[in-house]
């Protein structure tokens, strides 16, 4: 009897071991109207099924994943939000290349600003806060890059859960009020800038850049999304510069020392860039994406190589113009090389036979086609991540 009883508990014992961690459930919530953010938090969420928790997120566009792998996820989605932003005629990505560094300051917080507008007053987001109310998760995982209106969230958490914010934007300009030190204004280019700042002249404008970001932060920005929070809470919170420095845990950054430079960063906060550009181990039975037959069949056929041409995900064509697509066609029609491009509209010309178009394509795993030799790209930060892993 005893030995058995022995026997019992060791076995427990190294089952525990084998199995490392008990499957947590976890809440990913990602607030930010940008289909990027959303495709980087989806191969977050697909790591978290693969270590096998069990996770709920409410995004942007429906989270969909088949087979075995979804068998423990469940979601829900901001209603309209991006139907409202793709229709809408003042945004306009490929036009920021034209704004100044001061002027993308402002911009940005005013774009985070009607992300929290758009994105609270969603049927999903009060369902979001009565569930968060009700339903305790053991963590919450969550984009902090801009709409800081969710921020609220945390202080009406049933069980206070610790908080694990991401951002895949990048190394935003604000990272200090998250994990402590200053913004390094001579190391590291404001991101609206990307010159590297060499010299006296260009660190004094960069440390201007910080400066003025910090301004606006503090006294235009933050009060308006306090008002946000608490017009979506329903009640008066403490300051939002006082929760996010005290309830995010741990910091996860789209960033990688080898790719920019590098600033020092607390023992909390881990840069993870490439993530949505790294071979994965499926998990038994998983369903691995792959790209469609005709497209494999396309750059197989490519004796001279391939080029891949996309915009991304924010940059629509219809920004661009049909007469400049018609010369890019002329041009390519030219070249020996095949050419897969991802036009996401209808064009009324002919199009040559070495040229694919596609509406939507796999891109990381299409980068890895050993046919593929070069990308015509928007220099995105997904986009330039991926052209560099594979
Ligand atoms: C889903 O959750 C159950 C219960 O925790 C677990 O037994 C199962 O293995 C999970 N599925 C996956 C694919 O991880």
């Amino acid at each position: 009897m005893l030995s058995s009883v022995i026997l019992f508990v060791c076995c427990m014992l190294m089952g525990d071991l084998v199995t490392a961690s008990k499957p947590m459930s976890i809440l990913v919530i990602e607030t930010i109207p940008s289909t990027s953010h959303h495709v980087w938090t989806e191969h977050l969420v697909k790591g978290l099924l693969r270590k096998g928790h069990h996770v709920h997120i409410v995004s942007i566009h429906e989270t969909k994943i088949k087979g075995i792998l979804g068998q423990n996820l469940t979601y829900a989605v901001f209603d309209g939000v991006m139907q409202t932003y793709e229709q809408s005629e003042d945004y306009n990505p490929a036009e920021w290349e034209q704004y100044s560094v001061l002027y993308m300051v402002n911009f940005m917080y005013q774009w985070g600003m009607s992300g929290c507008q758009t994105v609270i007053r969603t049927k999903a987001a009060r369902e979001l806060l009565e569930m968060v109310k009700t339903v305790e998760f053991d963590v919450i995982v969550q984009d902090i890059t801009i709409t800081q209106c969710f921020y609220g969230l945390w202080e009406v958490a049933k069980g206070k859960p610790p908080v694990v914010g991401y951002v895949p934007f990048g190394a935003a300009p604000w990272l200090k009020d998250y994990v402590g030190g200053p913004s390094y204004p001579t190391v590291r280019p404001y991101p609206a800038s990307i010159v590297k700042p060499d010299g006296l002249w260009l660190r004094a404008w960069n440390a201007l850049y910080y400066i003025v970001d910090d301004l606006i932060r503090d006294y235009y920005y933050s009060p308006i999304v306090q008002q946000l929070t608490e017009e979506y809470l329903g009640h008066a919170i403490r300051p939002l510069h006082e929760i996010e420095k005290d309830r995010i845990n741990i910091v996860l950054i789209n960033t990688h020392p080898a790719l920019e430079p590098a600033i020092p960063l607390p023992p909390n906060t881990l840069e993870i860039a490439g993530l949505n550009a790294q071979a994965i181990e499926p998990i038994a039975g998983e369903v691995v994406a792959t790209y469609p037959e005709d497209v494999r069949v396309f750059l197989d056929g490519a004796k001279n190589g391939a080029v891949v041409i996309s915009l991304g995900t924010n940059v629509k064509w219809k920004t661009i113009g049909l007469d400049k697509v018609e010369t890019v066609i002329l041009a390519l029609s030219k070249l020996k090389q095949r050419v897969l491009w991802k036009l996401d509209i209808e064009v009324p010309f002919k199009i040559p036979d070495n040229v694919m178009i596609v509406k939507w394509m796999p891109q990381s795993l299409v980068l890895s086609h050993k046919n593929v030799r070069a990308v015509w790209t928007h220099g995105g930060l997904l986009s330039t991540q991926e052209n560099i892993w594979k």
